[in-house]
């Protein structure tokens, strides 16, 4: 538990800078997957984004229209035009810190108003303190083999739990948003490690998109969790996917 404890230290330090103030911001929102239609025709679709904030006049909000446009329109510019109706089943991956409550409430006020837009959950994320890439191959196999076992944040379970739900037939299309504040680093970790499980992006790839969704890397914990991931879908789920890391300096 030392671990999980310096873990926590380490990004109760970093959010001091990043955790506060995000609002939504179009360049963070991507639809990332769909799938085929389901058993009653319906399509769900899967988004990354940031948090779904805006500020009017001094007073933050829900940023429910603004989430909308964002989504319409980034799925247009894949080719992809969603349904007229839908529901939003929102997660925020969260460090269950103080700090983050009030826009936790925001959000889940938000559901509990509007029950017909949805539902609200959180899932916390942390990442891992322990870099693979400075351990024998052999350790890296056998510690990779027992991951779901140790990792926090237990990304063998956790993807395919996401991708259970994207395939969840609702009576409306339901569009599956998950994101954090930056939409960067617990986002970018989630996404790159679903990336690599259903997308067929490598590892190095799977970082190159979050580095360029974030405009900077990601926080070292959360591509130490993906790079884990990454091992773990070689070593347990027999993948051919290459885990090197993408080089320090661009
Ligand atoms: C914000 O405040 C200005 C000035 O008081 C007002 O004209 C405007 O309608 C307000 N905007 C919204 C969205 O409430
Ligand atoms: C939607 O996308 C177009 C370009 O495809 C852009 O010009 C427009 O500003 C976008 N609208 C919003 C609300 O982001
Ligand atoms: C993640 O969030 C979902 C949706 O709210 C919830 O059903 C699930 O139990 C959460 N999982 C964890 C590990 O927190
Ligand atoms: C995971 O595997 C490693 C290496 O085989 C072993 O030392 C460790 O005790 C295992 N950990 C857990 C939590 O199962």
């Amino acid at each position: 538990m030392n671990r999980l404890l310096n873990l926590m230290i380490i990004i109760l330090s970093i959010s001091v800078i990043l955790i506060k103030g995000d609002y939504l911001e179009y360049r963070k929102v991507h639809l990332v997957d769909q799938t085929t239609p389901l058993g009653n025709g319906n399509i769900n679709y899967l988004f990354r984004g940031n948090e779904p904030k805006e500020l009017i006049n001094g007073t933050e909000y829900f940023a429910y229209e603004e989430l909308i446009n964002c989504m319409v329109n980034n799925s247009l510019s894949a080719g992809v035009k969603l349904p007229p109706q839908f529901i939003i089943v929102d997660i925020k991956l969260i460090y269950g810190l103080i700090d983050e409550e009030s826009d936790i409430e925001l959000e889940q006020t938000f559901f509990n108003a509007n029950p017909q837009y949805g539902e609200f959950g959180t899932n916390v994320t942390l990442g891992d303190l322990w870099d693979p890439n400075f351990l024998p191959e052999r350790d890296v196999k056998n510690w990779a083999l027992n991951l779901s076992d140790w990792q926090h944040d237990n990304l063998p379970h956790r993807i395919p739990f996401y991708h259970d739900l994207l395939y969840t037939q609702h009576d409306l299309p339901l569009i599956l948003y998950i994101h954090c504040e930056c939409g960067c680093d617990r986002t970018g970790e989630v996404f790159a490690s679903y990336a690599m499980k259903y997308l067929d992006y490598s590892f190095k790839e799977s970082m190159e998109w979050d580095y360029k969704i974030a405009g900077r890397r990601i926080m070292i914990n959360h591509q130490f969790a993906s790079q884990w991931y990454c091992y773990y879908l070689q070593v347990a789920e027999g993948m051919t996917i290459d885990c090197s890391p993408p080089p320090l300096l661009e």
